[in-house]
């Protein structure tokens, strides 16, 4: 296997009792890591968009969890402490299913333990058990993916599946490099993906970083872009699979799905399975986190609208199963998914 420099991007690092995030907000102008001490500093950080990304938010809950249990260290009241921190780190976001998978999975862990200390090494060993899985389950994904590209195929990415989303590697910017390692993908288009410019800032840094060569368009520019004809495949990423296949994921993501179809194009999700939420029968289960209208009224930071325009702001959008060609997942792929090819995967 060849090591690219993508396999050197850890967006969520835990060293010397403390969380390390590299702080995506200044990415690509400036690399710098917050470090962080308490699990309600950690939940702010995941609001402000520090880190992102469905995966690594989970994986950084976990790690958050780590900190909650150090400290409550000595107090007679340590669970209750741990369970209100676990509650800053469930507020943070709300479409990531990823993020309350990976808490409830650390208060299991907590649920085992008779003390502090012994919850805070069980957490630390379980939550970097996650980190290491999400990258292996992403290479997985990305092989899987992968073949489902002919050769010489364009294809065209939203917002940022890459290292910085996950534990390292990434879902759908896996499966691009994947298939660019195997010789099958031709050509990435990345949708620069407004209002937090993932694509041009995040996606686009990750592409140049392993010499894959990249082309950043608007989002306007996409049905072009397919009428054109110059993408075989819509490669996205996944917030919250429900059990029927209909997905959430970055704001834009239903126009490509609905543009694809009406062009040929095919679509693909990749996600771990532990995006899928069988508890959420269909997409209208699912919260779409609504953020701050400044976000779109700024650039940069800098005010760019018309003073007195209000902005419409929804984080993500949800694909009705019936536009996803392929889910793949760490453990397989499921072509035109539907609440029993899903439910099979998972051997329910
Ligand atoms: O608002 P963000 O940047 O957290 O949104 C991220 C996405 O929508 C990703 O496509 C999704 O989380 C999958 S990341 C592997």
């Amino acid at each position: 296997m060849t090591i690219q420099p993508s396999d050197s991007i850890r967006p969520v690092r835990f060293e010397d009792g403390a969380l390390r995030l590299l702080d995506q907000r200044r990415l690509p102008s400036e690399e710098t890591e917050q470090v962080f001490t308490d699990a309600p500093a950690v939940a702010d950080a995941i609001r402000e968009m520090v880190v992102r990304g469905a995966p690594a938010i989970g994986i950084t809950a976990a790690f958050g969890m780590v900190l909650a249990c150090r400290n409550a260290r000595g107090q007679t009241d340590w669970r209750a402490r741990i369970e209100a921190d676990a509650g800053h780190l469930r507020d943070a976001r709300p479409t990531a299913v990823n993020l309350f998978w990976a808490l409830e999975r650390m208060q299991r862990v907590i649920a085992g333990c008779a003390t502090p200390e012994a919850a805070e090494s069980a957490c630390q060993e379980a939550a970097q058990a996650m980190l290491e899985a999400d990258i292996a389950g992403n290479r997985q994904m990305g092989a899987l993916g992968a073949e489902l590209i002919e050769p010489g195929q364009g294809v065209l990415t939203h917002c940022n599946t890459g290292s910085l989303a996950t534990g390292g590697y990434g879902t759908a910017l896996g499966v691009i490099r994947a298939g660019w390692d195997a010789g099958r993908v031709r050509a990435v288009y990345a949708d620069e993906t407004r209002p937090w410019l993932q694509g041009s800032r995040l996606t686009a840094w990750e592409l140049v970083r392993d010499g894959i060569p990249v082309q950043l368009l608007c989002e306007g520019a996409a049905a072009s872009l397919m009428r054109e004809g110059r993408v075989g495949w819509v490669i996205v990423g996944a917030d919250r699979i429900a059990a029927n296949g209909d997905t959430a994921n970055k704001i834009g993501t239903y126009g490509l799905a609905l543009l694809a179809r009406a062009h040929g194009v095919r679509f693909m999700v990749a996600a771990p399975v532990a995006t899928i939420d069988f508890a959420t029968a269909d997409g209208s289960g699912i919260p779409i986190e609504q953020r701050p209208e400044r976000e779109v009224l700024e650039l940069a930071g800098q005010m760019v609208a018309a003073p007195g325009a209000r902005a419409y702001n929804p984080a993500f959008d949800v694909t009705p199963a019936e536009l996803i060609d392929a889910i793949v997942t760490e453990r397989g792929v499921v072509r035109t998914p539907d609440r029993t090819r899903l439910a099979a995967l998972v051997g329910r």
